[in-house]
């Protein structure tokens, strides 16, 4: 297991020697303990991207994409040994940490295939006197901070655009989930052949000073962040003094709408993948099923009957399909979000209380009878909840999803194609599962309205957020 900081292609402790330990949120143990990097840590990080970066802007796209493309074959290669880290140190089922390293690989086979078609255009100027070319340079140094619910997933969907558009990377793992983060810098450098400096890494205990320092250093020119929205609040304002560009994927706080003439069973298959992939600890998790009333029992029912039957155990055991959440708090916020539901007359019909130790073990839970103004309905779960409010029409379904600050995603159920597009285009989200409880895909654009974020991730569009745009006129 690597467990040092990566600044310059060197393996080294904290500057002050200050460590943070990994605990497996199964069992509470200390899966490892990590090195914790300091504001001088992360400046040698910069300073080690920005001298990297001149020299990899001069490498021809062809031979950044083979490089990407490799990177993806190394973690396929290695995908047992990465899933086993995810494993242990975020708790997920194996299923899930497979199916993570499958898509996280897939932004590095993407983007290789995206880094030799990253266009600009030439043209003349509407008076016909001079000729317009545009071109898309790389930003330079780009900070990224990521979350723990994907450990791999949201580093790569950030690392391999910025890296394929030519630029060079400072991470901030989480502090929760540092060794699959370590893991990959380990196999792109010393497998893969990536320079030294192109890739660094700095965990730490305590991101706020690192982070600020890495803002304020003179090569920095982006930050890429995904997280909660109060944090990407914060970065945002303090990407104002140096005028960072800024790509921010932050909380959200998905409808869920089931219309009555919806496949029910499809709706509760579909409900199950938005509600519970990876514990159910994704930011695009179904927070809130609006159901039509007509049909409301009958889909409880079955969605209380699948999520019961679904297997709470350790990620690494056989069958296992809900992992633990990834700490006490997070069981204490979920808890008290299910506790004032119920206190709100919301009624538990599975689930409703934290399950006894070891572990952050939290079981899948169906609440009925929820109002729309509950907190369970109102702040992002990030647990295995599902609260059921109703609805009588189309209109009134339209306005309760749209009823919050929060715009990434949104689903919606139902036989009628034309009333599902009619209704998911007014649907204040970045991405709408229309029949689907899944839509997550490194060849779609990720990403949210509202205060759910800044920008997009994937697509084609993914790479170009890690590009300026630079317009040159002249004459021939
Ligand atoms: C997230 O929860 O932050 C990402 C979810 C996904 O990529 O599917």
């Amino acid at each position: 297991m690597q467990t040092q900081l990566v600044i310059n292609g060197e393996r080294r402790g904290g500057s002050d020697g200050e460590t943070v330990d990994v605990l497996n949120p199964a069992n509470g143990d200390i899966v490892a303990t990590v090195a914790c990097g300091s504001v001088s840590d992360m400046e040698a990080a910069c300073d080690a991207a920005a001298a990297a970066q001149k020299a990899w802007a001069k490498v021809a796209p062809r031979e950044r994409a083979e490089k990407l493309r490799a990177c993806y074959q190394v973690m396929i290669d290695n995908k047992d040994m990465l899933a086993k880290l995810i494993v242990a140190e975020h708790g997920k089922p194996m299923a899930d940490a497979l199916g993570e390293i499958g898509y996280a690989a897939e932004f590095f086979r993407w983007n290789s295939e995206e880094t030799v078609r990253l266009h600009g255009s030439v043209g003349t100027n509407p008076a016909g006197t001079a000729k317009m070319i545009v071109h898309h340079p790389p930003v330079g140094v780009v900070l990224m901070v990521t979350p723990w619910n994907f450990p791999a997933a949201m580093i790569t969907r950030k690392m391999a655009p910025a890296l394929g558009a030519g630029n060079a990377v400072v991470i901030k793992p989480p502090k929760e989930t540092p060794l699959t983060a370590l893991a990959l810098a380990d196999l792109f450098e010393n497998e893969v052949g990536l320079p030294k400096g192109l890739i660094n890494m700095v965990t730490t205990k305590s991101a706020s000073a690192p982070v600020k320092a890495a803002m304020d250093h003179q090569a920095v020119r982006m930050v890429s962040f995904t997280g909660s929205t109060p944090v990407g609040q914060t970065l945002l304002r303090q990407a104002a003094d140096r005028v960072l560009k800024v790509a921010m994927e932050l909380g959200g706080n998905a409808p869920f709408v089931v219309f009555a003439d919806a496949d029910l069973d499809l709706a509760v298959e579909g409900a199950i993948a938005a509600k519970m992939r990876h514990s159910a600890e994704t930011c695009t998790a179904a927070n809130r099923f609006l159901v039509e009333e007509s049909v409301m029992d009958a889909f409880g029912e079955k969605l209380a009957a699948a999520m019961s039957a679904m297997k709470v155990a350790e990620g690494g055991s056989e069958g296992a399909q809900v992992g633990p959440l990834i700490n006490q708090e997070a069981v204490d916020s979920v808890d008290g979000l299910v506790q004032s539901a119920i206190a709100g007359g919301a009624t538990a019909v599975t689930g409703g209380a934290p399950l006894d130790g070891p572990g952050f073990f939290y079981p899948p839970t169906v609440l009925t009878n929820v109002t729309a103004d509950a907190d369970v309905a109102r702040e992002e779960i990030f647990g295995p909840v599902a609260p059921l409010i109703g609805f009588t029409t189309e209109e009134q379904a339209i306005e309760m999803a749209n009823d919050t600050e929060m715009g990434l995603m949104g689903y919606v159920f139902t036989q009628d194609l034309a009333r599902g597009l009619r209704v998911s285009e007014q649907i204040e989200a970045g991405m709408i599962g229309l029949n689907r409880g899944v839509v997550s895909d490194p060849a779609a654009p990720f990403g949210g309205m509202k205060q759910s974020g800044l920008g997009r991730e994937g697509a084609s569009e993914g790479i170009y957020e890690f590009c300026e745009t630079q317009y040159i006129a002249t004459n021939w």
